[in-house]
């Protein structure tokens, strides 16, 4: 039996991890399920954004699984995933994708990891208007110790991973000093792995080269921002964001979470894919060492794909969060 904290989160939060609990239920490892709440939820009840009641959830279980929160856009509270990502030191932001079958991809031949560094950057939040208020400075900070240890994140990854290529995405042309050091920190660790292959891309031509090109690349190492933005650019490449998972991991703690974020466009319908939430809980499963079931949901998910008789609509189907829902267990 695992404990694994739970969020539920906002907008198609609560219908897509409902979604996954099922398909998880159905393959019959046993987990139970701490709820904990976070953001503007939380702070209904709690008076507190970032609750110490999650806190201590998490320092328990160590393992959480997250549906995605709404943060304010331009005011009010900070985001509470970059608060958690920075309290437990979640420092490796690891988004996988593949291209999977019948989706509305141009691309079938997309295999890509994004290792995006989770603590820092342009998130650590420090911002100042200017005395007029007329304008706005931020600060974007690159460390040694931070980028460091996810460049060898990286480098490690490829290795285990069996994966050939390394490339760092950065404007060190323009920020000389943070990109400045990202890059040189990159090109003294890339010297520990020989067997592994590593280039370096300026993060415009990145965006550009991934475009036309996804399959040139492999395991791609970048800042916070680069990162983030990235990862929704290549989840475009595999057929949206309804498709792509990810991984906040630390030393100890691990939280695992989809890239897109609470669409409250489409929040209440039944319509959201849970797929990117089940494929999160997927990578979680592995690193729990339950290869045996993820591997089960992972065929699931491509049985069902492939079949295209149950698609929801991000994929250019009819069928409904539920429907899909069912049609996973089904193939499972
Ligand atoms: P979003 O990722 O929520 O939505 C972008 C587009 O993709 C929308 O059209 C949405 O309907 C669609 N989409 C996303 N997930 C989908 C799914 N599972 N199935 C089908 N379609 C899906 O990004 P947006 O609209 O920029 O952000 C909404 C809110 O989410 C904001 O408050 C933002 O701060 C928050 N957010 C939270 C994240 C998290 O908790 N990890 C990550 C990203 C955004
Ligand atoms: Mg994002």
């Amino acid at each position: 039996m695992y404990n694994i904290t739970l969020f539920e989160g906002d907008g198609i939060g609560p219908e897509i991890t409902n979604a996954v609990k099922k398909i998880l239920e159905a393959t019959g490892i046993k987990i139970n399920w701490i709820p904990q709440l976070l953001g503007q939820k939380a702070f209904e009840v709690h008076n507190d954004v970032l609750p110490k009641e999650a806190l201590e959830s998490i320092e328990k279980t160590k393992i959480a699984l997250k549906a995605p929160v709404t943060t304010p856009i331009g005011k009010g509270f900070r985001s509470v995933n970059v608060a958690l990502r920075k309290h437990f030191d979640l420092y490796t932001n690891l988004r996988p994708t593949k291209s999977l079958p019948n989706t509305l991809s141009r691309y079938d031949d997309v295999d890509l990891v994004i290792v995006r560094e989770n603590t820092e950057g342009l998130y650590i939040g420090i911002e100042k208007m200017h005395d007029d208020n007329n304008g706005a400075d931020s600060i974007k900070r690159i460390t040694r110790k931070a980028t460091e240890r996810i460049v060898r994140y990286a480098f490690e990854y490829a290795r285990a991973n069996n994966r050939k290529l390394v490339t760092c995405a950065h404007k060190a042309n323009i920020l000389k000093l943070s990109d400045g050091l990202f890059l040189d920190i990159f090109n003294e660790i890339k010297l520990e792995y020989p067997d592994i292959e590593s280039n370096d891309r300026i993060i415009d031509n990145m965006c550009m080269q991934l475009v036309m090109y996804p399959n040139m690349y492999d395991v791609i190492v970048t800042s916070n921002l680069y990162g983030d933005i990235l990862s929704d650019l290549v989840a475009g490449l595999t057929g949206g964001l309804g498709l792509l998972p990810g991984a906040n991991i630390g030393s100890e703690y691990a939280v695992f979470e989809a890239v897109h974020g609470s669409a409250p466009d489409i929040a209440g319908k039944n319509i959201a894919n849970p797929i990117a939430l089940l494929l999160s809980s997927c990578m979680m499963l592995d690193h729990l060492k339950e290869f045996e079931v993820s591997n089960r949901i992972k065929k699931a998910v491509y049985k069902t794909l492939d079949e295209k008789k149950v698609l929801t609509r991000d994929l250019g189907g009819t069928s409904s969060t539920d429907e899909i829902t069912n049609e996973i267990i089904k193939n499972l």
